[in-house]
């Protein structure tokens, strides 16, 4: 991963999740007018990403690949330049494999040639999926998968303008998340030795939504799911590098407003990438609201790019905490079970002292508060608290201000 490329996670839109293989140039540029004038623009949703199926479903005879025209009959340069002009950036898929999951040309042996043609279309990140990837010449999955993604983390770096690189591999071969083996063999080890040299984001997890098509009941456990493999790989993390626990699905119905603001508040305490997959025109102005909160935001986007790890689960409830650049600490606290409840949480388990007051920002109310010892948190089921705690100030006595511009001692 390199901070000069994706110094803090990207914020924008995605298709898949939402529409999958049905996206349009329409579906793009209207996306693009509604996140203008409804504020994610402003609020630092700057990106368009396209997902699978855009493509045709052979090569050109040069070996390029081919836009799909029916879907963009004024092709992709023109939508790059409609998105780019609304000031918006651009991003494009592809896979490692033979075929992308959609079963159009995937990019193995072609990715010079790919690389060069996305450079010339207008995109400055690429999203390179897994799908139809088999074992080689005495490579194994895991091998082969970082022979690929090696060519291409090479391609991509050699280019005259690096692209955002955002790896999905992982998700593909990487085991459950097994922690209790951290020697030579375990495998998060083993991968997160090369994933995070190779780009800036990495997949770790299945599709946000992939329960959800099964049974509509369980969106909000495949948002835990990713949640509950997320947690495990926080020390990864480093600005430039980002862990990639999917997107942010805020228009689904069987979603209720305090799960998808949870979704939200968790996904910003990891500083993960927020990258919406909704239709844009309908969210509501209750989706709105939590998805541009400026203070939720700032911590997504900290410059320290930490990731919140989970210092405690007990019961139903998970606490969560990070270091934010200013100095403030990060307190997320999720209430997992089935009703609404109360808890009372130590401060010392967030690494705060006990006797001193420290200000406690509410940043879905933006009331701050005095804490001391502990904080008492009451939270319908699902729901997530999230506080800014600043350390108490020292306040100095006037006249004992020493002045060291005119004294020196
Ligand atoms: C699997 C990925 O995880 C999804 O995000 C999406 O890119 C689909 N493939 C597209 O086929």
């Amino acid at each position: 991963g390199n901070p000069a490329i994706l110094p803090t996670p990207p914020m924008g839109f995605n298709n898949w999740a939402r529409f999958m293989c049905n996206l349009n140039e329409t579906l793009f540029t209207t996306t693009a007018d509604a996140m203008k004038a409804n504020g994610l623009l402003a609020a630092g949703y700057n990106r368009l990403n396209l997902d699978d199926c855009w493509m045709q479903y052979s090569r050109a005879a040069n070996g390029s690949l081919q836009t799909n025209t029916t879907l963009f009959p004024h092709g992709l340069p023109w939508l790059a330049d409609y998105v780019k002009s609304r000031g918006f950036k651009f991003g494009v898929y592809q896979d490692s494999g033979n075929l992308t999951c959609g079963g159009y040309p995937g990019s193995k042996g072609y990715e010079e040639t790919d690389a060069r043609d996305f450079e010339k279309m207008g995109f400055d990140y690429l999203k390179l999926d897994g799908c139809n990837v088999a074992e080689e010449q005495g490579r194994n999955l895991e091998q082969e998968y970082k022979y690929l993604y090696g060519k291409w983390h090479d391609v991509l770096t050699n280019s005259s303008s690096p692209m955002i690189f955002s790896q999905s591999a992982p998700a593909y071969f990487s085991g459950g998340p097994d922690f209790s083996n951290q020697t030579n063999n375990s495998d998060w080890y083993r991968v997160m030795d090369w994933v995070p040299k190779y780009g800036e984001l990495a997949r770790h997890s299945q599709d946000v939504a992939v329960y959800g098509l099964y049974n509509v009941s369980q969106y909000w456990e495949s948002i835990m799911t990713n949640y509950g493999y997320e947690v495990l790989l926080a020390r990864y993390q480093e600005p430039g590098f980002y862990n990639d626990p999917d997107f942010i699905i805020s228009d689904w119905p069987w979603l209720t407003l305090d799960e998808k603001k949870s979704h939200f508040a968790l996904w910003a305490s990891f500083s993960a990438p927020l990258i919406i997959s909704a239709y844009i025109p309908d969210l509501t102005s209750k989706e709105l609201a939590y998805l541009t909160n400026k203070d939720i935001i700032a911590i997504d986007q900290d410059p320290l790019a930490l990731q919140a790890t989970l210092v405690s689960q007990d019961g139903t409830w998970d606490v969560l905490t990070k270091n934010l650049a200013n100095g403030d600490r990060l307190l997320t606290v999720l209430n997992r079970g089935n009703h609404s409840a109360v808890t009372n949480v130590d401060l010392r388990r967030v690494g705060l002292r006990q006797g001193d007051t420290y200000q406690a920002k509410d940043l879905w109310t933006g009331n701050t508060k005095s804490i001391k010892n502990s904080i008492n948190i009451k939270l319908p089921s699902h729901a997530t608290a999230i506080y800014r705690v600043a350390e108490p100030s020292w306040i100095i006595p006037t006249g004992m201000i020493f002045n060291t511009a005119s004294k020196r001692c």
